[in-house]
């Protein structure tokens, strides 16, 4: 009852029940998620990444990037995030050492890591790690008001970081060309099957959306954990008792504040969901934070439970297009939180005025200070 529902508004049907979330998802060739008009991007006419692609180029692409982007390549990543990690938490103590400032978890730790973390596995300089902030920021960046002109000017921006992005990943990907340095650049300008491998429009296509889709995201899930601990001491007790529960914590975390709210697809010919008539072309949005919180699935969906198990959350979607970052950001958010947790002490009060980000599908808060 009421799963599946109309929107006038935005002219598209809202999925929020769990079952109907995976019927739309798994089902490809019913629901497309080329949302693109005639192949043209919104910010102009680039390769549409595989995020936004239908098989069978959808298949093929990710088949080649999954030579490259393998849960080995993301776990021999694992020293380098603990260093990384630990060096932001250094530099954090030694801004507040004798001060009795609070500071923002955000700018800190939970944004910085994961960029950094992208920023060397694709074998970019540190040092442009600033611009990377504009461009990601840009890229994930929601209207702060729904006037044209000011949606205007938001896309303007965009296209033209994207243009900057494009650049500078073309010079990156002529930097790795034809060197095997370990860089995750170069093992996807080399991965090949059956003598196919990826263009360099393909290329930095997936370089944009490893940025878009891979840091904000991330950044959100390591405060999203941590806002979950303060706000239940009790798992937080439980968590420093046994370091051992992180995992659930972080999954648990996963479907209780989903990163990632919702994604779409179009209707590709007429089909009946949760008892609602799609018809062809309507566009489908799918809440994978309602279907995350669906009671028919969940016992008690409400309550943050860290050993709940089975725990077969839709934070990262379902089907073909699971997320292809799932491993590091979970392996992000786990060092973070441990170490985090190592060299904090007491529990401290869940800050009041938190700001939530202005986006239509991305859950997180602007700021979170922490003592
Ligand atoms: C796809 C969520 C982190 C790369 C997706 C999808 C979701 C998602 C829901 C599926 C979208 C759809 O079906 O339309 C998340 C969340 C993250 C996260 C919640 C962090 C907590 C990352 C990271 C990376 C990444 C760290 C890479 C560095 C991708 C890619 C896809 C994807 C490449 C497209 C896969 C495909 O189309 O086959 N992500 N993501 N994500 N994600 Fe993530």
């Amino acid at each position: 009852q009421g799963t599946v529902l109309r929107d006038e508004t935005s002219q598209s049907w809202d999925v929020f029940g769990y079952e109907e979330a995976q019927f739309v998802l798994k089902n490809h060739a019913h629901f497309s998620s080329q949302r693109t008009v005639d192949g043209q991007n919104v910010l102009g006419n680039y390769a549409p990444s595989i995020l936004n692609l239908d098989p069978p180029r959808h298949t093929q692409l990710r088949r080649l990037i999954n030579l490259a982007f393998t849960p080995k390549a993301i776990a021999s990543f694992q020293p380098r995030i603990e260093t990384i990690t630990h060096n932001l938490l250094d530099a954090m103590k030694q801004e507040t050492q004798g001060k009795s400032t609070e500071v923002d978890l955000v700018a800190a730790l939970a944004y910085p890591l994961p960029v950094i973390v992208i920023a060397e596995m694709l074998g970019v300089p540190p040092e442009d790690r600033d611009k990377f902030k504009r461009w990601s920021d840009l890229l994930v960046e929601g209207p702060s008001d729904l006037r044209p002109e000011t949606i205007m000017d938001l896309m303007t921006r965009r296209a033209a970081g994207r243009k900057e992005l494009d650049e500078y990943f073309r010079n990156i990907v002529q930097l790795h060309r034809g060197k095997d340095d370990g860089t995750l650049i170069s093992a996807l300008i080399s991965a090949q099957i059956e003598n196919e491998s990826l263009s360099l429009e393909e290329l930095l296509s997936f370089c944009v959306l490893l940025l878009a889709a891979g840091n904000e995201t991330t950044t959100n899930l390591i405060v999203n954990a941590w806002r979950c601990l303060l706000e239940h001491p009790e798992a937080f007790a439980m968590l420093r008792e046994n370091p051992g529960l992180i995992d659930g914590v972080i999954e648990e975390t996963l479907r209780y504040y989903s990163p990632v709210q919702a994604t779409s697809r179009i209707v590709t010919e007429d089909i009946e969901v949760g008892g609602q008539k799609f018809s062809k072309g309507d566009r489908a949005v799918v809440w994978l934070g309602a279907a995350n919180r669906d009671s028919r699935i969940f016992e008690n969906p409400d309550t943050f439970i860290p050993t709940r198990s089975p725990n077969h959350h839709m934070a990262f979607g379902h089907g073909i297009h699971f997320c292809l970052g799932a491993p590091l950001a979970k392996l992000e958010a786990k060092i973070a939180i441990l170490a985090m947790l190592s060299q904090i002490d007491e529990v401290s009060a869940v800050p009041t005025d938190l700001t939530p980000i202005i986006s239509g599908f991305v859950y997180g808060v602007k700021s979170f200070p922490i003592q």
